[in-house]
């Protein structure tokens, strides 16, 4: 029998069973237990199969979790037309968001719970350790979903660290190099904002530097999702998803410019003329 045909034996058993053992499969297959150490060793390295002691076990496909699209912003109407789209998975918000609106901070989370389940982010204004902590506790009271937007400085890593200790979640934002998005991830954010546009706007690639923070995070296997923020256009999210990001927070035009293409536009207007010209 040959390797390839021995080693989708073992895959059939693994699929079966969910494990296997090198003495049953040497048994099985009438070859040396060498052999089938040999065989699960290189299965393994190709993500096939993971080896245990004295066997193997069904490696578990990871699952596809998708892009996330956050919408930035803090607008019931635009929150309730891109809800109503189907297409975000969370908001969120900053103190500048949040006083355009000219509405009471925990109010306006609470009605934008009210029309969305995912997470909300909200950003406390304290800049001392001890005082982010107090606010963000009280604002993750608001809803179960709430993720504490920290802007990174040493007391907000400080803040962040504690709090994703005690079970809540944070997002470090105002990221601009890959470095402060490594410290971000030590101190355990559940998400990272790079800001890419205002990046791009004193000259610089940002979408570079998400490229670079996300190999960082897969070098090290951290599990902070990079979501990028500051999204100026329909490019970048087409960038930001190829380089592997978790996600995007974007405004409600961008959001406007990805679904629409002049072409597609172009394309209704020609089907719904044709179709007028039978049913008539
Ligand atoms: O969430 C804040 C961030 O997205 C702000 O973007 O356009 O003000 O740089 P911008």
């Amino acid at each position: 029998m040959f390797n390839e045909q021995r080693q989708e034996e073992i895959l059939k058993v693994l699929r079966e069973q969910g494990r296997v053992s090198v003495e049953e499969l040497s048994k099985s297959l009438k070859v040396s237990s060498s052999t089938i150490r040999r065989d699960l060793e290189e299965m393994e390295g190709k993500g096939l199969l993971r080896r245990t002691h004295g066997g193997a076990i069904k490696e578990k496909k990871r699952e596809a979790e998708g892009m996330k699209i956050f919408l930035d912003t803090a607008n019931i109407e635009e929150i309730k037309k891109a809800t109503d789209w189907g297409l975000i998975d969370g908001v969120t918000t900053n103190p500048s968001s949040i006083v355009k609106e000219g509405k009471n901070l925990e109010a306006l989370t609470k009605e934008i719970t009210n029309i969305i389940d995912g997470p909300i982010s909200v950003e406390p204004v304290a800049t001392e350790a001890g005082k982010i902590v107090s606010e963000a506790e009280e604002l993750a009271k608001l809803y179960k979903n709430i993720i504490v937007k920290i802007p990174i400085t040493p007391e907000g890593l400080k803040a962040v660290k504690i709090l994703s200790k005690g079970g809540i979640k944070t997002g470090v934002t105002l990221v601009f190099s890959s470095s402060q998005a490594l410290l971000a991830a030590k101190a355990g954010a559940t998400y990272c904002f790079p800001f890419a546009g205002r990046l791009d706007d004193i000259g610089q690639e940002g979408m570079d530097m998400v490229k670079d923070i996300v190999q960082v995070y897969k070098n090290y296997g951290f599990k902070t999702e990079v979501i990028v923020a500051s999204i100026r256009s329909p490019l970048q999210v087409e960038k930001a998803a190829l380089s592997g990001a978790g996600g995007v927070t974007i405004p409600f035009s961008v959001l406007e410019k990805l679904i629409r293409h002049p072409l597609t536009d172009e394309g209704v207007e020609k089907f719904l003329a044709d179709w007028k010209k039978i049913s008539k």
